[in-house]
């Protein structure tokens, strides 16, 4: 059985979205129940500026206080050197770096251009390799590599040119994101077999948003190309507050729902899963657009109707 690894970034990309700042101690309780699920990954938090993310200005904190488990990675988000001198203080087993290939995006979200960013995240590749603790490894999300809402196209020579440039910088891992929704499943299976084709000895994971509904079957394009790594985001919350009309992430408990039925192992609990799934619209306040959690699994069966045995009677 192809095994299939998913890494959680509810708590990162998923609540930087959210309008009501989620408290602390429900963080934290929320991270270990995931990670009691059978992640290979968890994305905690995000080392950014407080100002430009206020959810996740207590990053510190949470990742002081998150159970360890024994196999299941924690990664954090880092911009710039500064939150990554946070992220190594705070012995995160993994930083994922990001800057997007859109040059507008770039300066959107992370307020310098690309090559500016690039620098600087040249020099926190430097850190996380030389960390007092022991070499860190670096994972590097690239953003809008399907398509920018402001310039439109981002051609796919683009997106290998800056995966090019980190892979020779000695990252242990890419995810090429789908920042708001963008891709379509000709477009990834192209883009993958390319990136497989150049990078096929790096962890390459496919971060894609449902944006406009083409989320899953992005996934199976990836999955058909060869890709067996994937950011999910539990309920399918998440969005960049700075990339115009970006919404949910691809629902981790509805992707893994579809890869088990198709037979791909991927060590995740999903009925436990779903558990903590069916538990998230408190936490933050709403109704969010996973829809397993709401139907049950397609092996939940259901009682027939009373009548149904008169007629199987009748028709016999
Ligand atoms: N952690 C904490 N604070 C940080 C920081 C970090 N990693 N980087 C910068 N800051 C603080 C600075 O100390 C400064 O604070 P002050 O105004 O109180 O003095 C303020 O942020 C601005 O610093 P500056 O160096 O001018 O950064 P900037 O304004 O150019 O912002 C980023 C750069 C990357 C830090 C900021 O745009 C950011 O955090 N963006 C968030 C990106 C993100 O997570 N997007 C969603 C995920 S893709
Ligand atoms: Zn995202």
């Amino acid at each position: 059985m192809q095994r299939i690894y998913f890494n959680e970034v509810v708590t990162r990309d998923g609540f930087q979205n959210e309008p009501a700042f989620v408290p602390t101690d429900a963080k934290v309780a929320l991270i270990d129940e995931l990670s009691a699920c059978g992640y290979a990954k968890v994305e905690v938090t995000s080392f950014t500026s407080a100002k430009a993310i206020p959810m996740l200005r207590d990053a510190e904190e949470v990742m002081g206080r998150i159970r360890r488990v024994p196999g299941v990675e924690t990664t954090v988000l880092v911009p710039n050197v500064r939150g990554a001198g946070r992220a190594l203080e705070s012995r995160a087993d993994e930083l994922n770096l990001v800057m997007s290939t859109s040059e507008t995006h770039n300066l959107a979200n992370l307020r310098m251009p690309r090559e500016k960013s690039f620098a600087g995240l040249r020099e926190v590749i430097a850190m996380a390799h030389a960390a007092h603790s022991g070499r860190v490894p670096v994972n590097v999300s690239l953003s809008a590599c399907f398509g920018c809402p402001m310039e439109g196209d981002v051609p796919a020579d683009e997106v290998l040119r800056w995966a090019g440039r980190f892979a020779d910088l000695g990252v242990r891992g890419l995810t090429i994101c789908d920042t708001t929704g963008m891709a379509h499943p000709a477009q990834v299976s192209r883009l993958a077999r390319l990136l497989r084709n150049r990078f096929g000895s790096l962890q390459l994971t496919l971060h894609f948003h449902n944006t406009r509904g083409m989320g899953l079957a992005n996934v199976l394009a990836s999955v058909q190309a060869g890709i067996d790594r994937f950011d999910g985001s539990l309920g399918g919350l998440g969005g960049c507050p700075y990339a115009p009309g970006a919404t949910g992430n691809i629902c981790s408990e509805d992707a893994i729902h579809m890869l088990h039925a198709m037979g791909f192992e991927t060590g995740i609990d999903l009925p436990r899963l779903l558990a903590v799934a069916r538990r998230l619209p408190e936490i933050v306040g709403h109704d969010v657009p996973g829809q397993v959690a709401k139907a049950g699994l397609i092996t939940d069966l259901h009682p027939a109707p009373s009548y149904v045995a008169e007629l199987r009677s009748q028709f016999s």
